[in-house]
């Protein structure tokens, strides 16, 4: 069994490239369905969510050339051309592992007019439920059944027709799916509520690269105008504010003084703010973002996650984590997810003080934490175990860390080049 392990203690020092987004790339992978031409993306991160979708994206029939491997952190470039789907079927086995790969329904239904997508697993984070995309792609014609696990969608006129789609709340994926689904249908679409996650905008400015006509972007109304097809184009993964966010408060809990390399500071204000309030120093350079950890003490601030451009619930564990060194009480409200405290029980076990109630968390820090063994739970609570292991006294085991191969990449060797004593034992490099 795999696992990693951390001496902790040292600060963070140095500089950390930041990768291409997992939550951008997966859905511009699944963009290249839209056509028959070329897609071809750069900075493509090098993770096991995105190897578990070309899986997928070859069922569909995708042809998928990796242009350069991304040695030396450089990203990969790699490209996806679907000259005709061979299946409207995404089956159980391949879509089982990650929720994002459910969202192929949108270009299936959009290009094919038809698809049979297993009902998404992923993180358990809670139920994450796929009402909104079914509303949303039966607002735009399609007919959608339940059959044993499986969401049958078919358009009977044998083209999408836009419309005017409003979420009852604010969904990344929905809005993914919509906007695809819209960019082929005929007419004119309006998602209301949209969601405005910089990856949502990513996505919308590459479907622009390939024909599509979508405006509104970077606001919560977007208006698709459908269009007759889409061609192939060239595209930048952007970097990745979650990545980015993570090591911030890597870097603040260790005192630390490290340079994000890539990052950029748009993408992620809210939780920057956050961390200047908690006492690190956080300065913008032309090629990333600084961060410095507070000299004297980590002050506690309360946070509650919320849609972009609020405070991201994918950095809610690794905030908590850092706030368990605070000196003083903090409480942090998870908006998003119902069930995304299962890091809580593992901090303890590092001699972390926080207690439960209902959606709020409430964090009372200690002077010192003390290594442990924890066990990682999903994707994002397991690198708030690694941040707490890098600050602790001693020795860290993580198990179970198959999680932080689907969204982080190079963990080890990234930390380890800023001065953090962290190793994987047990197995090779899932690589
Ligand atoms: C995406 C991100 C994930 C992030 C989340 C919120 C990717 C690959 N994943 O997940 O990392 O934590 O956004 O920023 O980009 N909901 C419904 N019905 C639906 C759809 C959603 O009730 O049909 C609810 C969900 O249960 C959740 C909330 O809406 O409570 C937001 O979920 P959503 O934004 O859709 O998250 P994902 O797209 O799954």
């Amino acid at each position: 069994m795999t696992q990693i392990r951390i001496l902790g203690g040292n600060a963070l020092s140095g500089e950390l490239p930041i990768s291409g987004a997992k939550n951008a790339a997966l859905p511009l992978m699944i963009a290249s369905l839209l056509t028959d031409e070329t897609l071809t993306l750069r900075n493509v991160p090098r993770l096991a969510d995105v190897r578990q979708l070309e899986l997928i994206l070859a069922n569909h029939g995708a042809e998928i050339v990796t242009l350069s491997n991304g040695e030396h952190g450089a990203g990969q470039t790699i490209s996806f051309t679907t000259k005709t789907i061979k299946d409207t079927c995404a089956p159980y086995e391949l879509v089982s592992a990650m929720r994002a790969s459910f969202w192929v329904i949108g270009p299936l239904l959009a290009r094919e007019h038809e698809a049979r997508v297993s009902l998404p697993g992923g993180c358990a984070i809670g139920t994450r439920p796929v009402d909104f995309y079914l509303d949303g792609l039966s607002a735009l014609g399609a007919q959608i059944e339940i059959d044993e696990g499986y969401v049958v969608a078919r358009v009977p006129h044998g083209r999408l027709v836009g419309n005017k789609v409003r979420f009852p709340r604010v969904s990344v994926g929905a809005t993914h799916v919509v906007m695809m689904a819209a960019t082929l249908a005929e007419g004119t679409t309006i998602i209301e509520n949209a969601a405005q996650e910089p990856e949502i905008g990513n996505l919308a400015e590459c479907l622009n690269a390939m024909g599509a006509k979508i405006s509104g972007i970077g606001t919560n109304r977007l208006i698709i105008e459908g269009v007759d097809r889409l061609h192939g184009a060239t595209f930048d993964v952007l970097p990745d504010r979650i990545e980015t966010g993570t090591y911030a408060m890597a870097a603040a809990m260790t005192g630390g003084n490290v340079l994000l390399r890539n990052a950029r500071a748009e993408t992620l204000r809210a939780a920057l703010d956050i961390l200047e309030h908690v006492g690190a120093e956080i300065s913008e350079a032309p090629d990333g973002v600084r961060v410095s950890g507070p000299t004297d003490f980590i002050r506690p601030v309360d946070v509650e996650t919320q849609p972009f451009p609020g405070f991201p619930t994918d950095l809610q564990a690794q905030f908590m984590a850092l706030m368990t060194r605070a000196r003083g009480i903090s409480k942090i409200r998870e908006t998003i997810f119902e069930n995304r405290f299962m890091h809580v029980a593992e901090l303890a076990r590092f001699g972390a003080h926080i207690s439960i109630d209902g959606q709020v968390a409430t964090v009372r820090g200690v002077e010192d934490l003390r290594g442990a063994q924890v066990m990682a739970t999903d994707l994002r609570a397991s690198v708030s175990l690694v941040i707490a292991g890098l600050a602790a006294r001693g020795e860290t085991i993580v198990n179970r860390i198959y999680h932080l191969d689907r969204g982080f990449e190079r963990l080890e060797e990234k930390l380890s080049a800023c001065g953090a004593s962290v190793e994987r034992i047990g197995a090779a490099h899932a690589d």
